[in-house]
């Protein structure tokens, strides 16, 4: 129990906590005023890395934790007016929800906010059902579109797509070293930092995941490169990939601030829609985000070939899922399979919720 809060407002707010983070850095901190207003403030320092260029990741996941609020609230007999940006100066206050009483039904997407989760596994490759395909596709909007690729070959290509940010990242020597202090390799670890990958998550099988302790050390890392290990590991993981019954894109009208908060609205909806149609769901987003930190801040932290390959790659991913003048600022696999081995962290409400 937080003092000041309504277990109500707790509740929402843990839904709103729940929402998935580019590196699960969960960036964001909510200020409670009144009692019935929440405003959402994103934390810049959480992600300053090339996978979230003017921090478009990190507004994403604020999107996601918007919308799981807005669901949330309609179990509590309430509903959420969402002003965007309601402070023209601080472009890290995302939005204001103001909470009032309304009668509603609860949403039916609201049971599935705690059961949401990256699933890393190999998935069976079942296709989706029409009926399935329908209801997934129909999550878009005008702002921000959902394309579903299944055919064979075509997921193919998108699948070895997702895997070239493990190629890129294994080799170059930044990303290696930001993805690396982001892995807790236990439990114990994972609790303590609260933020990154808990290594159970990755699902890694054993010997791999013996061997990732020794990749993490650049050095050792860069030799492995030249010799070609980080292709072996981005084959490796094109072939996970490939196990999906379908690939989702999400085309969105703009690369601004709110674009990237509505998509992430949008995409948690998509997510929480094939969780209840007991879908699971990982986003392969790493060759997107960079490529968006490229096409806007020139060199960063690649070289020629590294920024040619990238930008190859998502204009391959692009022309595939017919994005024509959208930007496709989101990629899923979705299928079938069994749970997650662990599960990732968050921080406790406390730390993060303020009543002002
Ligand atoms: C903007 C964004 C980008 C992400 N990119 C990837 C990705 O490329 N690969 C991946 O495995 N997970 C990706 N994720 C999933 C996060 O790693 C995940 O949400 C986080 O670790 C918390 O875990 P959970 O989703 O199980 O709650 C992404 C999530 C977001 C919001």
């Amino acid at each position: 129990m937080i003092k000041g809060l309504s277990p109500a407002l707790e509740r929402i707010l843990t839904a709103g906590n729940s929402a998935p983070s580019g590196e699960n850095c969960q960036p964001w901190h909510f200020i409670v005023r009144q009692g019935t207003t929440v405003e959402v403030h994103l934390l810049p320092d959480r992600d300053q890395s090339a996978y979230s260029w003017g921090q478009r990741s990190s507004y994403l996941a604020n999107g996601a934790a918007i919308e799981n609020m807005t669901i949330a609230a309609s179990k509590e007999g309430l509903m959420a007016n969402v002003e965007y940006f309601p402070a023209s100066r601080n472009k890290w206050h995302v939005a204001n929800l103001a909470f009032e009483s309304c009668q509603r039904e609860p949403h039916p997407l609201a049971p599935w906010i705690k059961e949401r989760v990256s699933n890393r596994k190999l998935y069976d490759v079942r296709p989706l059902s029409k009926a399935e395909r329908n209801v997934l596709v129909a999550v878009g909007d005008e702002r921000c579109a959902v394309v579903l690729v299944d055919d064979q070959v075509t997921l193919k290509r998108l699948a070895r797509i997702g895997a070239t940010n493990e190629e890129v990242m294994l080799g170059n020597r930044t990303l290696h070293n930001f993805f690396f202090t982001h892995v807790s390799w236990s439990k114990e670890e994972d609790n303590a930092k609260k933020v990154g990958f808990y290594i159970k998550t990755l699902e890694l099988p054993p010997p791999a995941e013996k061997m990732f302790a020794l990749l993490s050390y650049w050095p050792a890392m860069k030799i492995l490169s030249k010799a070609g290990l980080n292709r072996v590991v981005a084959a490796q993981n094109a072939s996970v990939n490939r196990t999906a019954a379908a690939m989702a894109g999400f085309l969105m009208t703009g690369t601004e601030p709110l674009d990237f908060v509505t998509a992430g609205r949008i995409i948690e909806r998509f997510w929480l829609t094939a969780t209840s149609l007991g879908l699971s769901c990982q986003p392969l987003t790493g060759m997107l985000f960079l490529a968006l930190q490229i096409s806007n801040d020139g060199m960063g932290p690649f070289t020629r070939r590294e920024r040619e390959m990238i930008a190859a790659q998502v204009q391959e991913a692009s022309a595939i899922m017919d994005a024509d003048d959208k930007h496709l600022g989101f990629i899923m696999r979705v299928g079938r399979a069994v749970p997650p081995t662990a599960k990732a962290g968050r921080f406790p409400l406390h730390e993060i919720v303020e009543i002002a």
